[in-house]
């Protein structure tokens, strides 16, 4: 069959035909559970009734009107996230690329508006990953996503992961105007800042004026148990915040959150988007975040994932030839392999089960946050049936 797709993906063979809360059914019928989730997004499982309800019924109103007027739900979710976390403002957007562009810009223009135009520095950290735009391949710390794209932007730098002494240097760059960190790593092989790093990032960012952005694609949209990962750690809260993925349970949308003081220099015309905040994306917004906020929907969340991680230690514990490590948080983890995970991932889904890789050998399970305890011991169960084969053929 021939393939017009611009070939930048690899995808797996598999078509898939349907989805249905943790579980995805391909064309031929065959069943899989989705322990990946179009990597952490469809946090609220397959065809989530609420979510389908709220696209359907605003699909059969009104789709699209952009900025030129005002839309009632985005103004609606953007205060409900506010009165939910550090923010003052929240900004929508279509990707998560695009809300990092976002907020390097709100950063460098808060130094602007101050006097300092020089400050245009962005300091990440290794393994980080920030987007496909240009933006993000130069915030990111991932030299093969800028090669052959031209030199690396000016300002843009990175340090070692857990550095703290380069840290310390780096801070104190007159030019710097953020530091942009994961909370939680995801593809550089998902790992969890420490609670006491977030705290002393937090500090010295404070110390020397300057921004803190917080990359919670990934972690954030309550897939530690929070609705956002820093959440978790007291005094740790970041100037800027960007989202995607999960918050919007699979319509694509994305979100930057701003203090007041870090978007002080933004005013009317400095920034826009055509689709970002539309009626469409706003209204499943606002039902992913009816349903995270019900009643119970975290413990449940934080309990389940205390499940998977239990069964993710034992794998460990048990395959000590196979299994380096169990890192991440939450419903956001990862299995720190001896080898290459990729042939494993293939041989998982095989079996019925959908994970992904990330960076430094590790196989990523971020699973819908709707999953259950039963579904987390099928799926402990497949790759303890896999690892057990591996160990059979290495044996043999
Ligand atoms: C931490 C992080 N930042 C940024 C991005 C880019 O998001 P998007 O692919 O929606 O542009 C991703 C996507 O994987 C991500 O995981």
């Amino acid at each position: 069959m021939s393939n017009a797709v611009l070939p930048v993906y690899g995808p797996s063979p598999v078509v898939f035909a349907r989805g249905e809360g943790v579980r995805m059914y391909d064309d031929k019928g065959k069943a899989y559970l989705d322990f990946i989730a179009g990597i952490a997004v469809t946090s609220l499982g397959h065809c989530n009734p609420v979510l389908v309800k709220a696209l359907t019924d605003q699909a059969n109103t009104l789709w699209h009107t952009s900025n030129m007027f005002r839309v009632p739900g985005q103004e609606r979710l953007a205060q409900r996230y506010v009165d939910l976390t550090f923010a003052d403002y929240a900004f929508f957007t279509n990707s998560g690329a695009e809300s990092i562009e976002g907020c390097i810009k709100i950063a460098r223009r808060y130094h602007w508006s101050k006097g300092a135009p020089e400050r245009i520095g962005i300091l990440s950290f290794e393994g980080s990953f920030h987007g496909r735009t240009l933006g993000g391949i130069n915030a990111g710390a991932q030299e093969k996503y800028r090669e052959g794209f031209g030199p690396r932007l000016p300002g843009f730098r990175s340090i070692p992961f857990g550095d703290h002494e380069a840290l310390k240097e780096a801070i104190k760059a007159p030019d710097l105007a953020a530091v942009l960190i994961e909370p939680v790593q995801g593809e550089g092989g998902v790992r969890a800042v420490p609670d006491q790093c977030l705290k002393g990032l937090r500090d010295l960012c404070t110390e020397h004026g300057v921004l803190l952005i917080y990359d919670e694609i990934q972690c954030g949209g309550g897939r530690t148990g929070k609705l956002f990962h820093h959440q978790w750690v007291a005094g740790a809260e970041p100037d800027l915040l960007a989202a995607a993925k999960g918050i919007g349970g699979g319509f694509p949308m994305g979100m930057i959150l701003a203090t007041a003081e870090a978007a002080s220099g933004m005013a009317k015309g400095v920034h826009g988007t055509t689709f970002g905040g539309g009626p469409l994306a706003m209204a499943v917004g606002n039902a992913v975040l009816d349903v995270m906020t019900g009643e119970g929907f975290f413990e449940q969340v934080r309990r389940v994932a205390g499940t998977m991680q239990q069964g993710m230690e034992s794998l460990k514990g048990r395959y000590p030839e196979l299994v380096l490590d169990v890192t991440g948080a939450g419903l956001l983890r990862g299995l720190r392999m001896k080898d290459d995970p990729i042939p494993l991932r293939g041989k998982l889904s095989d079996r019925g089960l959908l994970v992904g890789t990330a960076g430094n050998n590790t196989l990523r399970l971020a699973p819908p946050l709707v999953v259950t305890e039963d579904d987390v011991r099928e799926a402990i169960d497949i790759i303890d049936q896999q690892f057990a084969s591996m160990m059979t053929a290495a044996g043999s």
